[in-house]
């Protein structure tokens, strides 16, 4: 098959680790006979040293028309004090919204290989962790209205979290669809004791769960969410939550598998056109050094595979090649433990891309 790939490498490590990443996809069209074509766009502080903006018209159109787009990450610390309308981050929201990716999938699941880098005790995470946390990612308080005004003599600032019925609908949908494939459990977390848009939330969400009878269904406090991660969190199957809680959760759940490298998500719209990234983010502080970990893309592009391009087989062989390159004792430095060998991001990629 003929695919187009939109490339954003963005900044930091972004570069470094998408070349990983594409070093594997083609082995992956020479071996199943594919052919993806790349095409790179700008995005992030790298986008407006060159234009003035974090993505051009013409980048984000690439976007759109592309099969999917696959992203390294963006920002640093360079572009922190840049105006707020032009963000690195706002190129990210702004290709959210506009392809429509409203469903973000996070998956977090502990390699086994690495159950020691875990900061929880054996005695937890023993069992394995294997849970879905599926975001709302184009509405709630990333895009309600905001404001800074004046009033009485000093600033307020205002930030709107706001939900439609369809928009939890339609994301509550691919959460119960989800686990249907998984273990057939789904936890809809919300601040419902506090949040008008967490009772519509919860009200929509009941209504599915009627629907869903098949599926096991329960409402959890994203405070003692946060909490029953750490405490048990064996007890999750899929996760479901507005933007801002969601991301929040997926950071606190990806270091339970010890590395926040190895951690891919999937943006998916109602569409087949789907965003590939790592949960991290740029680490400008290890840029350029050949050292930051390249397994989250590389797992970001079998979910693209698996998503977008509806290939499993394939996708299965890039996280089979992901086990063996660990199975064989290769550590990137993150996850690096004395009696394994330390291998640079290149060299990850190589030995991953070689197992496929
Ligand atoms: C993420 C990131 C982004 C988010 C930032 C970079 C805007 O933290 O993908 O989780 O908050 O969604
Ligand atoms: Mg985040």
């Amino acid at each position: 098959m003929n695919k187009n790939i939109t490339v954003l490498k963005g900044d930091g490590i972004g570069p470094e680790i998408v070349n990983e990443a594409i070093k594997v996809l083609d082995k992956v069209c020479e071996k199943y006979s594919h052919k993806f074509t790349y095409t790179e766009v700008d995005i992030g502080g790298c986008s407006i040293d060159k234009y003035g903006v974090p993505i051009t018209k013409e980048g984000m159109e690439k976007c759109k028309s592309a099969d999917s787009v696959l992203l390294g990450a963006v920002g640093g610390p360079k572009w922190d004090n840049v105006d707020p309308s032009i963000r690195p981050e706002k190129a990210l929201l702004a290709v959210r919204s506009e392809l429509g990716l409203f469903a973000n999938l996070r998956p977090t699941k502990l390699f086994m290989q690495l159950a020691d880098s875990s900061p929880l005790k054996p005695s937890i995470v023993g069992n394995g962790i294997d849970l879905m946390i599926v975001r709302e990612l184009t509405g709630g308080i990333y895009f309600g209205k905001r404001r800074t005004e004046m009033l009485d003599g000093e600033k307020v600032a205002t930030d709107e979290m706001t939900y439609s019925e369809h928009e939890i609908e339609r994301i509550g949908r691919v959460a119960f669809e989800t686990a249907r494939k998984r273990s057939s459990r789904v936890a809809s977390v919300d601040k419902a004791n506090v949040l008008d848009s967490s009772r519509l939330w919860r009200a929509v969400m009941h209504r599915l769960a009627d629907e869903y009878a098949d599926v096991e269904y329960s409402d959890i406090l994203v405070d003692n969410t946060a909490m029953q991660l750490i405490k048990n969190p064996s007890q999750f199957d899929v996760i479901v939550t507005e933007n801002m809680f969601g991301d929040i959760l997926s950071d606190e759940a990806s270091m339970l598998t010890g590395s926040i490298g190895m951690m891919p998500s999937a943006s998916l719209s109602e569409g087949t056109l789907g965003m590939y990234e790592p949960i991290h983010g740029s680490a400008p502080d290890i840029a350029g050094m050949d050292i930051a970990n390249p397994i989250g893309t590389i797992m970001s592009c079998a979910m693209m595979l698996r998503y977008s391009f509806d290939m499993p087989r394939e996708a299965d062989a890039i996280e089979a090649a992901v086990n063996k390159a660990l199975d064989d004792g290769y550590r990137t430095a993150d996850i690096y433990k004395e009696g394994f060998k330390k291998v640079k991001c290149s060299e990850m990629g190589s030995i991953i891309a070689a197992n496929i």
